[in-house]
């Protein structure tokens, strides 16, 4: 597309990005010379076990002469009841000068949410929905272990709520990384299937904050500093090149995990999707995913999956340039003109990738039936802060069409495909 260069730009990124394979253990000095000498190190078992990057990572900061304390009990999608339960385990020790996350999302958020209980002692639920922080976080430093959420971009933390189905959001621009430090050899131990379910996220980050609702047309609700505020030409641009990474990347990280190119790819591919949709913003694949999450458990990454190409493909009048850049990217367009089969191509192209690296492209392979469809539909509408953001009218009949066919694995022109 071309760039309006009229268009506003509200753009938040962390204040410093530390990459490359190895950069981990740059960390320590960096530390020192920022004069951060006390943290709380926050992350899983797995990481935490001895001669895994938790385990050297608190053992060369201790070299260097930073106190650590650890919180290893860290668990995926982290409930609000976790966070508490990681705050009481934590009040014993010194409040720390800066909270350490090392881990996927999961862990990344949890963390987030501490560097404002490990200052007030509140509870986490008390954070929920605000649209403005009572105090200042803790200084938050990020080492993502998956390149797929890009957690330590954004301005949000997601928990499981108290009745163990909903996700809720603590929100605040000052929640971003104060330093994300993304050494792909983090990413190297991840199995096959966090591979995929991460990669197909920051695909689904990338592609759906390109096709966002334009930065003139978002609606900030009077937020002189909104977390997300729409696409511009900051945001297109990262997003474009992400686009281009995962289409080159994914299958071979998930098919070679020792493959340090693609390894390296695919957690560019999630920085710069995160630079782009951490602050345009997602729309209706997120919003329909998080419904799709409650009533089948599946991960994040897969529920996005499963509704991604037909959201594309529902969004092809709309969004008919965009697309047919994307399929371009992916080699399987070469037109110069926008057309509805460019756009089919594009969506076509991302339904194969998703596929190929074993995740579910039909909502009726993965437990669903038929009468689940309007629930799922409604859950959707219910995300108000993404629903706001789908660039086409009429979310209710857009959000059924995209289900209908997310139910069936076909987009438009297909043949039916049997059960
Ligand atoms: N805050 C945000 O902006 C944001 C954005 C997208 C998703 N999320 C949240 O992030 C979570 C998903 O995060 P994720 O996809 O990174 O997965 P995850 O953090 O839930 O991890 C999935 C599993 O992979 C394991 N794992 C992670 N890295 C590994 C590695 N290098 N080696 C071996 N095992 C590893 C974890 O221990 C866990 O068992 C969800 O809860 C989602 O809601 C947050």
């Amino acid at each position: 597309m071309t760039v309006d260069l009229l268009e506003p730009i509200h753009f938040c990124s962390p204040s410093r990005i530390v990459f490359g394979p190895g950069v981990r253990r740059e960390l320590p000095a960096l530390l020192r010379h920022l004069g951060l000498m006390s943290a709380v190190l926050v992350t899983d078992r797995f990481f935490a076990a001895p001669g895994r990057p938790g385990a050297e990572l608190a053992d060369a900061l201790l070299k260097a002469g930073i106190q650590c304390a650890v919180f290893d009990a860290c668990q995926p999608d982290p409930s609000l009841a976790l966070c508490d339960a990681a705050t009481g385990a934590l009040s014993g020790h010194a409040r720390p000068q800066c909270v350490l996350a090392l881990g996927g999302g999961s862990n990344i958020d949890l963390a987030k949410v501490l560097t404002l209980t490990l200052v007030s002692g509140a509870p986490a639920a008390s954070y929920v929905g605000i649209p403005s922080l009572p105090h200042a976080p803790l200084p938050l430093i990020a080492l993502p272990t998956t390149s797929g959420t890009a957690s330590e971009l954004t301005p949000g933390a997601i928990l499981v709520a108290g009745d163990g189905q909903t996700k809720v959001a603590v929100m605040d621009n000052q929640l971003r990384a104060q330093l994300a430090v993304i050494d792909p050899e983090l990413s190297v131990s991840c199995p096959p299937r966090v591979t995929a379910d991460a990669g197909v996220d920051a695909l689904a980050h990338a592609i759906e904050s390109y096709i966002t609702l334009d930065a003139s047309r978002f609606d900030r609700e009077g937020q002189p500093d909104p977390g997300y505020s729409g696409r511009n030409p900051l945001t297109l641009m990262f997003a474009r090149e992400s686009i281009r990474l995962c289409f080159a990347h994914l299958q071979k990280a998930y098919a070679e995990p020792d493959h340090m190119t693609a390894r390296s790819g695919m957690a560019l591919a999630s920085l710069y999707a995160g630079l782009s949709y951490g602050s345009a913003g997602l729309h209706g694949v997120h919003a329909l995913a998080y419904g799709l999450a409650a009533l089948t458990h599946e991960t994040h990454g897969t529920t996005n999956a499963a509704v991604l190409p037909y959201v594309m493909a529902e969004l092809a009048h709309e969004r008919m340039d965009d697309l047919c850049e994307i399929a371009r990217m992916a080699g399987v367009y070469s037109d110069s003109a926008p057309t509805p089969a460019g756009a089919l191509a594009a969506a076509q192209h991302v339904r194969s990738l998703i596929a190929s690296v074993g995740l579910p492209t039909e909502l009726r392979r993965m437990g669903l039936n038929r009468d689940q469809l309007p629930g799922l539909v409604e859950a959707g509408l219910g995300v108000r802060r993404l629903t706001k953001a789908f660039p086409a009218t009429n979310a209710p009949a857009r959000y059924a069409a995209i289900v209908q066919a997310a139910f069936l694995g076909r987009l438009p022109g297909e043949a039916p495909r049997h059960a």
